[in-house]
């Protein structure tokens, strides 16, 4: 029996290495990675620089906390603002994606000093008190705690015409991944994107992106606020942003950064140098290696060619695509790990979600294909 705590169903694959797309399991099995660990592995497994990058910073000084100046961490956080496109001045280093959102959250009730968020049905935003409050169907599944710490209402996705129902006066924050990962890669689109900016705008309530899935290139721009052409008043993003390293980030727009005072957020381990050194050398390999045209240019490759078997259509942005089934994904899902591929499911039970690494290659996309055709 194992030591680990029975929380998460396992999938029959032990992985014992990995180098680029490819997972190993024990005697040499090799399986084409398509899930990425849960859209964390961006550069996939071994990359030079990356590795090279923990190194160094493991050797030159493994942690300092905040409140001792360190340049890479300054860099860190410039480099991540410039990649963001510029509507952000200010970075706030954290551990994970339900923690960022929390601190966004802290923000905007702080800020508005109202009782009210909106979320958006279908969402994923984390298991902490707070971002459990806001994830969809939590209290039938994993919600233990005895009450919401604040009041919560949903709004439908892609409806428009709901959201002065529900966005009013009241409202500190509306937070809303702009494209759903659990929810099953849907993408809310620019029109309803833009319809909740005018709303937040109209009442004073303030706009939370949750990109922790959809953020850092994986929708092959930096964020899907660039995709969307919306600034939202904050971002979160995690996974992707350290490549395996555990780190996570919010971004602010000026206004919200003015409110920020001494002590209002705090951290022990969020923004450490090794975090820091992970941020830098996913940032630079992004960049570098021109990984957000190879994601934009991969993923059309799949929708172009793997309208196949049980594939009936697509959704999605990027590298977080969504494979629309005629037949259960979860089935779809075990008979491609037979295969050697691995896939991810999602909230939809017809939905099977790729999330690669940015580095996949049209030859990779072929065996998918392949695989798929003959199920
Ligand atoms: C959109 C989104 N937000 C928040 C989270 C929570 O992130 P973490 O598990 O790092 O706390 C996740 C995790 O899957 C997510 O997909």
């Amino acid at each position: 029996m194992s030591a680990l705590a029975p929380v998460f169903a396992q999938y029959p694959l032990e992985v014992e290495r990995a180098e680029g797309v490819w997972l190993y399991a024990p005697g040499g099995r090799r399986v084409l990675d398509l899930y990425g660990g849960h859209a964390v592995a961006a550069l996939g497994y071994g990359h030079a620089g990356w590795t090279r990058a923990l190194e160094m910073q493991a050797a030159a000084c493994q942690f300092q906390s905040n409140a001792v100046p360190m340049a890479v961490r300054e860099r860190a956080g410039e480099r991540l603002l410039r990649f963001a496109g510029g509507h952000y001045d200010s970075v706030f280093l954290v551990n994970s994606g339900a923690e960022a959102n929390e601190n966004a959250l802290k923000m905007a009730f702080r800020m508005t000093g109202r009782p009210h968020v909106v979320a958006v049905e279908g969402s994923f935003h984390g298991r902490t008190a707070a971002a459990g409050a806001l994830t969809w169907g939590a209290r039938d599944k994993w919600h233990a705690f005895p009450r919401t710490p604040f009041d919560v209402s949903w709004l439908p996705r892609r409806e428009a015409a709901a959201i002065a129902q529900h966005v009013t006066h009241d409202t500190a924050a509306v937070i809303v991944e702009p494209v759903q990962g659990v929810g099953g890669a849907f993408d809310m689109g620019a029109d309803y994107l833009r319809a909740l900016r005018r709303r937040c705008d109209e009442v004073g309530a303030l706009l939370i992106f949750d990109e922790v899935q959809c953020g850092m290139g994986r929708v092959g721009q930096p964020f899907a606020a660039n995709l969307y052409g919306v600034v939202p008043d904050m971002i979160t993003t995690a996974k992707a942003l350290g490549n395996g390293f555990p780190c996570a980030a919010l971004l602010m727009t000026p206004h919200v950064t003015k409110a920020i005072k001494l002590e209002t957020l705090g951290t022990t381990f969020g923004g450490g140098p090794m975090a820091a050194a992970a941020i830098l050398a996913v940032i630079d390999a992004i960049e570098h290696e021109a990984l957000l045209a190879n994601v934009r240019r991969v993923s059309q490759y799949v929708r172009a060619t793997c309208r196949v078997g049980p594939v009936a259509g697509f959704q999605g942005e990027g590298f977080l695509l969504g494979l629309r089934l005629s037949r259960p994904a979860k089935d779809v899902q075990a008979a491609l790990l037979a295969r050697d591929i691995l896939t991810g499911t999602s909230g939809d039970p017809q939905v099977l979600r790729l999330l690669p690494p940015f580095i996949l290659q049209e030859e990779h996309v072929d065996l998918l294909k392949g695989a798929l055709a003959a199920l």
